[in-house]
C-alpha cells in the first residue's frame, strides 16, 4: 500500500516510493529506495523534504514507535550530558615519547588530505578507506597522548591553510572526544566530520579564497557556500556516517542563530556539529593566514570564552577550554619557587601541567631539566612570565625550547573569517 507519511516518522526499513517534494535537484538518490541508514532520513530532513510516500509492500510499515528524528536528538542530549559529565582519560604515553610517532602520522595525514582534496576537486568518488585508516591512525595517536598530535598541527605554513586546518581540527575533535571520554566509534565518526568539514571548500575560487583584503558581501557570499558543498559530498559518499554530513553541513551555525547556512538555534543543531564548531574556531583564530596572524592560544581561549554564551554551547566550550588549559602547551610560567619553564603538556589538573625548566631566576642563571608533571612534584604556577622584560640571551633560550613545541606567536584578531 502506498501511503503519506512525515519525515519525522520514518526509520530504517521503510521503502520510500517517492519523495512528494517538486525540488529535488539531483537528489533522486531518494526516491524508490528502501531507507538502510539514518542518515538517509537526516539527509531528506535538512533538504527540507516534510513529507513522503512509502510504499507498506516494499518495506516496514510506520507505526507509532520513536522516529529516527526524535532517536537522533534523543542520542544528542545524552552524548551532551556524556561529554560534560565525564572526567578526562589519562595519557598512557609521554608527550615526548608520542611526538616522533605523532610526526609520522603528521606526514601521512598531509599527503592523503591532500589526495582526498585532489579527488573531490575533481568530482570523483572519496576513497572513504584511506580516510578512515587515517582516522583510526590518529585516534591511537590521541589516545596515547592526547596533546602531541594537535601540537604538531600547530606547526605549520599558512600557505596550505585549509589542508593543514582540517588536520587540525581533526585531531582537536579526537583530543576534545577522548577529553570528554566519548565512545570510540561515535569518536571516529565525528573525526571523519572534522576531517572533511571544509572540502567543499575545492569548489571556491582561490581568488576568493585566499583573497588578502576584506571580503565583499558578494564573495563572503560565495564562501559561505562551502558547508552545502561539503555536504553534498558526505551525502553522496554513502559509507560515510551522518555524523560527517551533519559536520559538514552545520559546523559554521551558531547557538544564537547568527551561524549559516540555516541559521539554527540550540538545540537544533547536532552534538557533532557544536563540539565541531568549537575545534574549527580554535584553531581559524589561532592559525596564520594569508590575511593575518593568528593570535596565541591563550587569547584563543579567551576569544573561545566571550563567544561561549552567543556562539557555542556554553558549557561545551568550557570544557574545551579546561582540556587546552589554563596554560596551554608553549605558555611560558614561573613556578613558585622562582624556577621559569615552558608548559610542554597536559595532567589530569589544569592548574599543574607538564613543565619543562630553564631559568632558576633566584641563582639568575640557567639550568637544565626533564620534564616536570607538577601534579607529582607538589609545585605550583605562581604565573605566567613576561617576555617584555626579559634580556636577549634569555629569549633565544625559551625560543629555542619553543620551537620544538608551537612557533610563537603574540598578535591577532577576533573570530577568523571562518
Ligand atoms: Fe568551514
Ligand atoms: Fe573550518
Amino acid at each position: 500500500m502506498i501511503k503519506k507519511v512525515k519525515t519525522d516518522q520514518l526509520r530504517v526499513g521503510v521503502f520510500i516510493d517517492d519523495l512528494n517534494f517538486s525540488n529535488a535537484k539531483g537528489k533522486v538518490f531518494l526516491s524508490k529506495t528502501l531507507i538502510q541508514t539514518e542518515k538517509t532520513i537526516q539527509i531528506m530532513r535538512v533538504w527540507g523534504i516534510d513529507e513522503v510516500f512509502i510504499d507498506t509492500e516494499k518495506g516496514l510499515d510506520i507505526k507509532p514507535a520513536q522516529s529516527a528524528i526524535e532517536t537522533r536528538k534523543k542520542i544528542d542530549r545524552d552524548l551532551l550530558q556524556a561529554a560534560l559529565m565525564s572526567s578526562p582519560q589519562t595519557p598512557v604515553v609521554p608527550i615526548g615519547e608520542e611526538l616522533a610517532i605523532a610526526q609520522t602520522i603528521k606526514v601521512e595525514a598531509l599527503n592523503t588530505m591532500q589526495r582526498t582534496m585532489d579527488v573531490i576537486a575533481q568530482g570523483k568518488e572519496l576513497d572513504n578507506d584511506s580516510v578512515f585508516g587515517l582516522i583510526e591512525k590518529m585516534a591511537n595517536s590521541v589516545t596515547r597522548n592526547r596533546d602531541a598530535l594537535p601540537l604538531l598541527m600547530r606547526i605549520r605554513s599558512k600557505d596550505q591553510y585549509t589542508l593543514t586546518h582540517s588536520i587540525s581540527v581533526g585531531s582537536l575533535v579526537l583530543a576534545f572526544c577522548n577529553f570528554c571520554g566519548l565512545a570510540y566509534e561515535v569518536t571516529i565518526n565525528m573525526a571523519v566530520g572534522a576531517l572533511l568539514h571544509d572540502v567543499g571548500k575545492t569548489r571556491i575560487p582561490l581568488h576568493i579564497l585566499n583573497k588578502p583584503g576584506k571580503l565583499t558581501q558578494q564573495e563572503m557570499d560565495i564562501i559561505k557556500k562551502h558547508a552545502d558543498f561539503s555536504a553534498d559530498v558526505m551525502a553522496y559518499s554513502k559509507e560515510l556516517p551522518f555524523e560527517a554530513f551533519d559536520i559538514a553541513l552545520h559546523h559554521h551555525e551558531r547557538h544564537d542563530g547568527s551561524g549559516y547556512p540555516h541559521g539554527l538555534k540550540g538545540d537544533a543543531i547536532g552534538f557533532a556539529a557544536k563540539l565541531t564548531a568549537i575545534c574549527d574556531v580554535f584553531d581559524a583564530i589561532t592559525s596564520d593566514r594569508c590575511y593575518k596572524t593568528g593570535v596565541s592560544e591563550l587569547a584563543g581561549l579567551k576569544t573561545l570564552y566571550e563567544l561561549s554564551d552567543s556562539h557555542f554551547e556554553k558549557e561545551l566550550a568550557y570544557k574545551f577550554i579546561k582540556m587546552i588549559g589554563v596554560y596551554p602547551i608553549g605558555t611560558c610560567v614561573r613556578l613558585d619557587n622562582d624556577l621559569i619553564g615552558v608548559v610542554t603538556g597536559s595532567t589530569n589538573n589544569v592548574q599543574q601541567p607538564m613543565v619543562r625548566l630553564f631559568y632558576d631566576d633566584k641563582k639568575r642563571k640557567p639550568i637544565k631539566s626533564e620534564e616536570l608533571d607538577l601534579t607529582k612534584v607538589g609545585v605550583n604556577i605562581a604565573s605566567y612570565e613576561d617576555l617584555e622584560s626579559w634580556d636577549a640571551d634569555m629569549l633565544k633560550l625559551y625560543k629555542s625550547l619553543k620551537t620544538a613545541l608551537n612557533p610563537l606567536k603574540q598578535t591577532g584578531s577576533a573570530e577568523g573569517r571562518l
